[in-house]
């Protein structure tokens, strides 16, 4: 027994100490070991801890750490000292479901993140959806963050987004989308994904049916489904006879890019819709993920020949810019803004105001043009070099199917073979291709194939553990 009454094996401090996480400071993880042991019970209520000066000793760690682990329990209302008499455990009910002894209950473990579903993986070589990040004027987006972060505006956000930036947007989508916008129907979001939350969140009640174009993004499905909607899908020669599409509350399209295929709509098919919408009261939800990697001149947007206010468009910045910085926006009909921005205010009031206020410095700088340019012309050369080497491997006979221009390729498969399990054995071998069938599943088979994010090197390797993969299951049986 040491001075405080307490066996050091009884505080099991050692074992706790090291089995939290080692990137954590020294005294935060004397901390959590403490809090296990006091709220597992392990160390009851009443009783004295060791000084700070013998636990330092007996751990072999400076006294200022353990001070400063004590200081926190002690804020926290674990601990209370008593002048002169040292620090004891307060009275707690003991916390149920807490393992006795493992820290790792409460504490924070480095490899959790491996198992949260929430966590994307680290992309894979012809991973699609992910630009050039090895092009990314890093130091130009660091002025703006930089410049941003000095200015006084930083104390509050608008729930709608950051006024200079809706500003820049309008700007944006009038030259490069033929968008008559207003900055006040912009609202800035986290990416289309919430921009499609939000829609379905406010456009639809349970029940409702919307109207999905196939193949298409399963995020937007996702979203629809929470909100309850009753999810219809409909091809492209559905989208040609709309005569026969019947009523729905809303229809999500990628009219000028389809995803992942790329063709894109005919002004005769997107004025049908734009009066198939209007007669049924219904919402066009016009998702415009990439246009701006068009091959040659991007088409106007569906919005921009709507002129009853059907159409609600979604843009991001996640393929533009870089997929961490989590922002898109939404162009709504004026008569609907209020109701969004409501509704966001209660969600999160905003966001935050840094990046956007960075991002419209950015834009009105002229830096975002100048990298679309640029990146537009390398995607150009990328996906051209993929096209190359894939030509001269053995898989050569395997047909491009997509439309071109982007930031990814769809590669045909023969309708024998089973494209999410390669798919799965792809991501298994470093490769971050996805399967044609996630987003029609009664399409045919097939692989997407990125060609943005990699140098030469990377697309080789690529190439090269796609043709080990796929190489042996297109030979023709016996
Ligand atoms: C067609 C399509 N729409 C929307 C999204 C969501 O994008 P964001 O990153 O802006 O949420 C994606 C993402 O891959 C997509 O492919």
């Amino acid at each position: 027994m040491d001075e405080s009454g307490l066996a050091r094996t009884d505080l099991g401090l050692f074992l706790n100490l090291n089995a939290t996480d080692a990137a954590l400071p020294t005294y935060r993880r004397l901390f959590l070991a403490l809090r296990t042991a006091i709220l597992s019970g392990r160390v009851q209520g009443g009783v004295r801890l060791p000084s700070t000066r013998a636990l330092a000793a007996q751990l072999g760690i400076a006294r200022n750490t353990v001070k400063s682990a004590y200081e926190l329990l002690q804020a926290e209302g674990y601990l209370h000292s008593r002048h002169g008499a040292g620090c004891f455990v307060a009275a707690l009910p003991v916390a149920q479901g807490l393992r006795s002894g493992a820290a790792g209950a409460l504490a924070y473990n480095a490899g959790d993140e491996d198992q949260m579903p929430a966590v994307r993986a680290r992309p894979g070589l012809l991973q699609p959806g992910l630009p050039a990040l090895d092009q990314f004027p890093y130091r130009r987006w660091q002025r703006a963050l930089q410049a941003a972060a000095s200015t006084p505006a930083l104390t509050a956000t608008d729930p709608q987004g950051d006024a200079g930036l809706r500003v820049e947007i309008a700007r944006w989508l009038g030259l490069q989308r033929g968008m008559q916008v207003a900055p006040s129907q912009i609202l800035i979001t986290s990416g289309s994904q919430q921009g499609l939350y939000l829609i379905a969140n406010q456009l639809t009640t349970a029940g409702d049916r919307v109207l999905l174009e196939r193949p298409g993004f399963s995020g937007t499905e996702q979203a629809m489904r929470l909100a309850g909607a009753c999810v219809d899908h409909i091809d492209q020669q559905a989208l040609a006879r709309t005569d026969t599409l019947g009523a729905a509350r809303l229809m999500v399209l990628t009219p000028s890019r389809n995803f992942p295929m790329g063709h894109t709509l005919a002004a005769d098919r997107r004025l049908a819709l734009l009066n198939w919408a209007a007669g049924h009261d219904a919402w066009l939800v016009e998702d415009d993920y990439d246009s701006e990697f068009a091959a040659g001149p991007a088409l106007s947007a569906l919005f921009s020949l709507d002129t009853r206010d059907r159409v609600i468009y979604a843009g991001t910045f996640s393929r533009t810019l870089f997929p961490g910085l989590r922002l898109g926006y939404l162009v709504l009909p004026p008569a609907w803004v209020a109701a969004f921005v409501a509704v966001r205010r209660i969600m999160d009031g905003g966001l935050s105001s840094l990046p956007q206020r960075a991002l419209a410095a950015f834009m009105a700088s002229g830096d975002y043009s100048r990298h679309l340019r640029r990146m537009k012309r390398l995607y150009a050369q990328r996906r051209a070099r993929l096209e190359q080497q894939l030509a001269e491997s053995p898989l050569r006979a395997l047909p491009i199917i997509d439309a071109g221009g982007g930031m990814h390729l769809c590669l045909g498969l023969p309708d024998t073979v089973d494209d999410i399990a390669i798919a799965q054995r792809l991501a298994g071998e470093g490769v971050g291709a996805r399967a044609l069938r996630l987003y029609d599943p009664e399409g045919r088979p097939g692989l997407v194939l990125g060609f943005a994010a990699d140098a030469e090197d990377a697309m080789r390797r690529g190439v090269d553990r796609l043709v080990r993969v796929l190489a042996p299951r297109l030979r023709a049986p016996d």
